[in-house]
């Protein structure tokens, strides 16, 4: 798998302040920086060759869309879904909260290209709107499949904030081990939550499990049985004494102080963290779609 650029996806993360700062401050459903968002995205995206929707839906009295994007090829009947949330909260920018995961992800689709890479499973990345409304561009996207497209996508891995200023690694508990949330989910998602651990115990940082409870847009897929993945370094809560011996940082404290505030700029990010990530979603993207044969039907 491929060294994820930090220098590149933090460049995606200046264009998501810049486009923030130009639009009242944030990138919000139904105001004009999350539509800008949705086109920085989509252009890039359309530049490196791959198949592009902006599928619109309503909430709320406004206009939200998902930028969808499939990489040509690949057994579509086995189709691996990346996806992470462009939407911030009308308080704030929300670099952390979730360019991290978004520029992290676009990074990848646009090294898939570079690599022109040829997955033995079809690859479809998306950005939702809407999230920090509740999950709404997510569960429209999983509404809006008929039960053969939904029985076609095997798996989905969510990147929601994964450059938390004060980080923990954290991997949602799919097969429940470590008894946080509401048990484990779909089958496929042990074995999502495992090639995950297995980069990060490559590069020897410990991860502990987080709650697979629905609080961001793997909800709607587990929903539905579809087995989904994802990282995470941290909201409001505080990270614990024995948090920070096991990952450095300041026990006592947010992981993310600027969560949901006007304060999650291009400053209220972990270089590291975000490093350490982007680099984990290539390689559960590689490892997945290109090495993993398909399971049986
Ligand atoms: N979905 C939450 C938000 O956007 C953040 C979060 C992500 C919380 C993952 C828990 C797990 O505000
Ligand atoms: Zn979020
Ligand atoms: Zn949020
Ligand atoms: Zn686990």
């Amino acid at each position: 798998p491929p060294d994820i650029s930090l220098t590149a996806v933090k460049a995606h993360l200046t264009q998501f302040q810049s486009i923030a700062t130009a639009n009242g401050g944030n990138r919000a459903h139904g105001r004009p920086g999350y539509l800008a968002s949705a086109n920085y995205v989509k252009g890039k995206l359309d530049a490196a060759g791959f198949t592009t929707t902006l599928q619109s839906f309503t909430y709320g009295g406004a206009t939200g869309y998902n930028v969808i994007a499939d990489w040509p090829g690949g057994d579509t009947n086995n189709t691996l879904m990346i996806g992470a949330h462009l939407d911030s909260v009308a308080s704030g920018p929300g670099i952390n909260d979730n360019g991290t995961g978004s520029a992290a992800i676009l990074e990848t689709a646009l090294e898939v290209s570079r690599q022109s890479l040829a997955p033995t499973r079809h690859l479809r990345f998306a950005w939702w709107g809407a999230e920090e409304l509740g999950l709404r561009g997510s569960q429209a996207y999983v509404n809006g499949l008929s039960s053969t497209e939904r029985s076609r996508i095997k798996g989905y891995y969510n990147f929601d904030m994964v450059g938390s200023p004060n980080p923990g690694y954290f991997l949602y508990d799919g097969d429940n081990s470590d008894g946080v949330g509401s048990g484990p989910g779909p089958a496929g998602s042990a074995q999502l939550e495992a090639t995950l651990q297995a980069y990060f115990s490559s590069i020897g940082v410990a991860t502990r499990g987080t709650d697979f409870d629905g609080r961001s847009d793997y909800g709607p897929f587990i929903a539905v049985g579809i087995p989904a993945g994802g990282t995470f370094t941290g909201a409001e809560g505080t990270k614990t004494s024995a948090q920070a011996t096991l990952w450095g940082g300041t026990a006592g404290q947010p992981f993310d102080p600027c969560y949901h505030r006007a304060c999650d700029t291009i400053t209220n990010v972990n270089d590291t963290a975000l490093n350490r990530n982007s680099d984990a979603i290539a390689y559960a993207v590689w490892t997945t779609a290109v090495t993993t044969p398909p399971p049986p039907a």
